[in-house]
């Protein structure tokens, strides 16, 4: 039989604690946002995957059913709204925004992430891509299907976005937006399909990684501005500028663009066929609303490519502003934030052409 030897024991005893110690000093700290969506949906049986109710399940339920994520980080969770992404507004972006950057000046905090809906999700992305200060991970995170359903993706999903904003790789790549494995960047991600696990993608220019390993692998990093190196501050707004799309198609008229400059419009983004055409009956009054004060952006309704400045119509004269790649739901964005400071449009055009 083995002789107790006191000096050994206490050496194994400080060994094991140290390696504890170093192990716990290691995990990242990660803040997790929720705000509804069908990442914390529930459905009436387990093959419910359409027709479910979105945003019934709390932050903490969330958190307790991926038990995986105490071994990659220490993570806190806050129930900052409980709805379904559709109901999305600007008011909702201010808050989470400034709470995001309350949050990430906090020593305490290494990265956050946001369950969202997905809905609206590359909105609110977006948004926070331009107004966050801080190089610390934000990552957002959805679902397709509800947590009742079978091959539910919100716990890996969770899973991901967490080891993502936990991770060093992350730092300094803006607002990222993690689903099916994959990383993609907030500026360019889009939904792509109304009910598959595999909806989100960034078409053509490209998604920036994937989750492997478990790791963060990153390939692409997007070269537009954001966050740190914007010119957008929200901590002492309250509203923003109201801007409406109006959507192009044949036989299009005028009537929503009108209405919605009565009811106050700032700015507009048309949503053009193409490459951002005008619709003979609509140019005029997209003029007319120009000439009274209303920015106008063109943007396109296909999907992809640069719209082209002085292609489909003479910007330069009428004094408007080309969305560059943006979608228009993220034209929409930019311009609300551009006219917080400038209603200049040569000035807003840089700013398109820069984020
Ligand atoms: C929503 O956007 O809140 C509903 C749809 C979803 O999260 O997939």
């Amino acid at each position: 039989m083995q002789r107790f030897k006191p000096a050994q024991f206490i050496f194994t005893l400080f060994a094991f604690l140290m390696a504890f110690s170093v192990h716990a000093q290691k995990l990242p700290n990660v803040t997790i946002l929720a705000t509804g969506g069908t990442i914390a949906g529930t459905g009436a049986s387990s093959t419910t995957t359409v027709g479910y109710t979105a945003a019934t399940v709390g932050v903490q339920q969330l958190i307790n059913a991926v038990p995986e994520l105490s071994k990659i980080a220490t993570v806190t969770g806050e129930q900052v709204f409980q709805i379904a992404s559709e109901s999305m507004t600007n008011d909702h972006w201010l808050t989470l925004g400034k709470r995001v950057n309350t949050l990430l000046a906090q020593p305490n905090v290494d990265g956050i992430v946001i369950t969202h809906g997905t809905d609206t999700l590359e909105e609110t992305a977006y948004f926070l891509n331009l107004v966050v200060k801080s190089r610390k991970p934000v990552v957002l995170v959805g679902a397709m299907r509800p947590g009742t359903a079978l091959s539910a993706d919100g716990p890996i999903n969770l899973y991901n976005a967490v080891l993502i904003a936990g991770s060093q790789e992350a730092i300094g790549k803006g607002v990222l937006v993690a689903l099916g494995d994959q990383i993609h960047g907030a500026r360019d991600v889009t939904k792509t399909n109304t009910s598959t696990p595999d909806s989100f993608k960034t078409p053509e220019l490209g998604m920036l990684g994937y989750i492997q390993g478990p790791k963060a692998h990153f390939y692409h990093t997007s070269t537009r501005k954001h966050t740190v190196d914007t010119e957008f501050d929200i901590s002492n707004l309250s509203v923003l500028p109201q801007v409406d799309i109006v959507y192009g198609y044949a036989n299009m008229n005028p009537v929503a663009l009108n209405a919605f400059i009565a009811a106050g419009a700032k700015g507009i983004v048309h949503a053009g066929t193409g490459d951002g055409s005008l619709a003979a009956k609509v140019k005029p009054d997209l003029i007319a609303a120009r000439k009274n004060g209303t920015v106008i952006v063109r943007a396109s309704r296909v999907g992809n490519g640069i719209l082209a400045r002085n292609g489909e119509a003479n910007d330069d004269e009428l004094d408007f502003v080309v969305a560059d790649t943006l979608n228009p739901q993220k034209a929409r964005i930019l311009l609300m934030l551009g006219m917080t400071k400038t209603t200049n449009t040569k000035e807003l055009q840089r700013m398109f052409y820069m984020y």
